[in-house]
């Protein structure tokens, strides 16, 4: 599959919510939130586009953890007719090469417990768990997950 990585912006708001819809049921950003983050200067926002049609996304931002700037992915989603082709791991390398030009060390991110598409992905690219979050959606628990870049 021919899979292109390109910037994201504030102009592809509405197809990105949509896919945000279909990738998470309560725990969807509101379209606001995409919006806030897709015009956040902190923020990195990557697409990738199969034959010219948008089939994921990855939000990232630079965050500060204990005073110091760290990489962070707020969101991936990949379109359910285009998964396990390898779009998720395109868009997440994409975006720790951009967090590594700005020279950041870790990447940090957080996933619920039972998904497992999300975990394997997140273990294959070398993340650890480094804590359980619990709680953290509602009524199921959250891993905390870091990766050293450099
Ligand atoms: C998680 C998600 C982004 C993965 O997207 P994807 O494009 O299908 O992932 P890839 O094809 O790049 O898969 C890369 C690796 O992830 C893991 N993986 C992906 N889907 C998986 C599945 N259904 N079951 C088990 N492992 C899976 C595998 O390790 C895979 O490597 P492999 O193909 O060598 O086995 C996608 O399922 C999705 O959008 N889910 C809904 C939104 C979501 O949960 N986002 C993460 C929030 S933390």
């Amino acid at each position: 599959m021919n899979v292109q990585i390109e910037d994201a912006s504030i102009r592809l708001l509405d197809v990105l919510y949509e896919i945000e819809l279909q990738c998470f049921k309560e725990e969807a950003f509101s379209k606001q939130q995409i919006g806030y983050l897709l015009s956040d200067y902190a923020s990195i926002s990557l697409v990738a586009r199969v034959n010219g049609e948008i089939a994921g996304f990855i939000i990232g931002r630079i965050d500060l953890v204990r005073g110091q700037p760290v990489g962070h992915v707020m969101t991936i989603d990949v379109l359910p007719v285009y998964r396990k082709s390898g779009v998720a791991q395109r868009l997440m390398l994409a975006l720790e090469d951009l967090l590594k030009q700005s020279d950041m060390r870790e990447c940090h991110l957080e996933v619920r417990v039972g998904n497992v598409s999300a975990l394997s992905l997140y273990l294959k690219l070398g993340y650890k768990r480094v804590r359980v979050l619990e709680n953290y959606y509602g009524d199921s628990h959250g891993f905390y997950l870091k990766k050293n870049l450099s």
